[in-house]
């Protein structure tokens, strides 16, 4: 666990960029910091390995002062992730990824075995191994930035903006990637975003930070949502705080007919059907009219996908209706457009 205990960082020129910064971040959890330009996140995250160090009060690491840990030390325990990766130009891909294991001393053999293998963990084509980092993409730079600090297996990750610098779709990946390696290693990791989409996605909890460096609310993102702590922080999260809360309502009660599912393009009473395979897997909507056009469709999975993903299913077809589908993508049922406002409307009301 990392602890702040009434953190403050003042700048030689006076600049208070932390002030008075109280909060934990548990271990194996993401603790996202979160906030507009100059609030204090970068400041906060580089006194954790002691990059810098605070003016007032103290960080403490599984409940020991950082201040009292010769900075290598502390270091050799903390990945360290920034955006634009910042990897060593000059240096391969994989001497880059093995950079902290050879500074430990391990045999080359073995570092080079292990970043082979941190590689392929972030999602990396080990024939990459061999080029530079001019010869990559950003994304796959970043990937080469996580891999890296991964390398030593230090139980502590900090990363500052690391997805910032590439494409949305490319960002949703890395993303994901990242949350799906944190469900094996389970790391200590504080995040910095100025994004609260971002934060809200990845943080177990979000901090959410206002310039000088106070903090404005801790929560996780569900409550953070239904109830910001105040106007900044309301602000902050955006107009559409509504659709976003909508991620954390479950479809798992979702009123859903049966009876609007057809094998065949046949006319019925119903304005639309869904056609669908042999083995009920949807194929597009049929209107009625002529039989050789369907419309699109948008599903969401039953129970697993959120309100919010039901909805944009429902966006996508001009049914107006969601098509709910198993683990295996088999249909299971339709949520109408009345049935989605029922449940929108006792999501608003919860
Ligand atoms: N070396 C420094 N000397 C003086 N002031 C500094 C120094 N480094 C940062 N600051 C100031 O401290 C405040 C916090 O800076 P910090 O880099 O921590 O913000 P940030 O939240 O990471 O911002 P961004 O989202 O733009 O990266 C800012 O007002 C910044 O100008
Ligand atoms: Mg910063």
């Amino acid at each position: 666990m990392i602890t702040f205990d009434a953190v403050t960082k003042r700048y030689p020129d006076g600049t208070t960029a932390v002030d008075a910064l109280t909060l934990e971040a548990p271990t194996g959890e993401i603790t996202v910091l979160v906030g507009p330009s100059g609030c204090g996140k970068t400041t906060s995250l580089r006194m954790i390995n002691r990059m810098i160090d605070a003016s007032e009060g103290q960080i403490l690491l599984d409940g020991v002062p950082v201040s009292g840990i010769d900075p290598p030390t502390l270091r050799r325990g903390i990945g360290y992730v920034i955006q634009q990766a910042g990897l060593f130009p000059h240096r391969k891909i994989v001497d880059n990824v093995a950079t902290v294991p050879y500074l430990l001393g391990w045999d080359k053999k073995k570092a080079r075995a292990r970043a082979m293998e941190l590689l392929e963990r972030v999602g990396l084509d080990p024939a990459l191994a061999g080029r530079y980092p001019f010869q990559l993409s950003g994304g796959q730079q970043q990937r080469v930035g996580v891999a890296r600090a991964l390398a030593a297996d230090p139980p502590v990750l900090l990363m500052d903006e690391p997805f910032s610098a590439v494409d949305p779709i490319v960002r949703t990946s890395l993303q994901d990637e990242l949350l799906r390696l944190q469900a094996e290693l389970n790391k200590t990791i504080v995040f910095v975003t100025h994004d609260i989409d971002e934060a809200i996605k990845l943080g177990d909890r979000v901090a959410v930070l206002r310039v000088g460096g106070r903090l404005a609310q801790l929560a996780d993102p569900k409550t953070l949502l239904s109830e910001p702590a105040d106007d900044f922080v309301r602000e902050f999260l955006g107009h559409d705080r509504g659709i976003r809360r909508l991620q954390f309502v479950s479809t798992k009660g979702l009123r859903l007919r049966t009876d609007l599912t057809a094998r065949d393009r046949v006319a019925s009473d119903e304005p639309w059907s869904l056609v669908v395979t042999a083995d009920d897997r949807p194929v597009g909507w049929y209107a009625g009219s002529r039989p050789e056009e369907l419309e699109p469709y948008g599903t969401f999975v039953l129970g697993r996908d959120s309100m919010r993903s039901a909805l944009d299913a429902a966006l996508l077809s001009p049914s107006g209706c969601a098509v709910a589908v198993d683990e295996d993508g088999k249909v299971v049922g339709v949520a109408t457009r009345e049935a989605l406002d029922e449940a929108l409307a006792e999501a608003a009301d919860a």
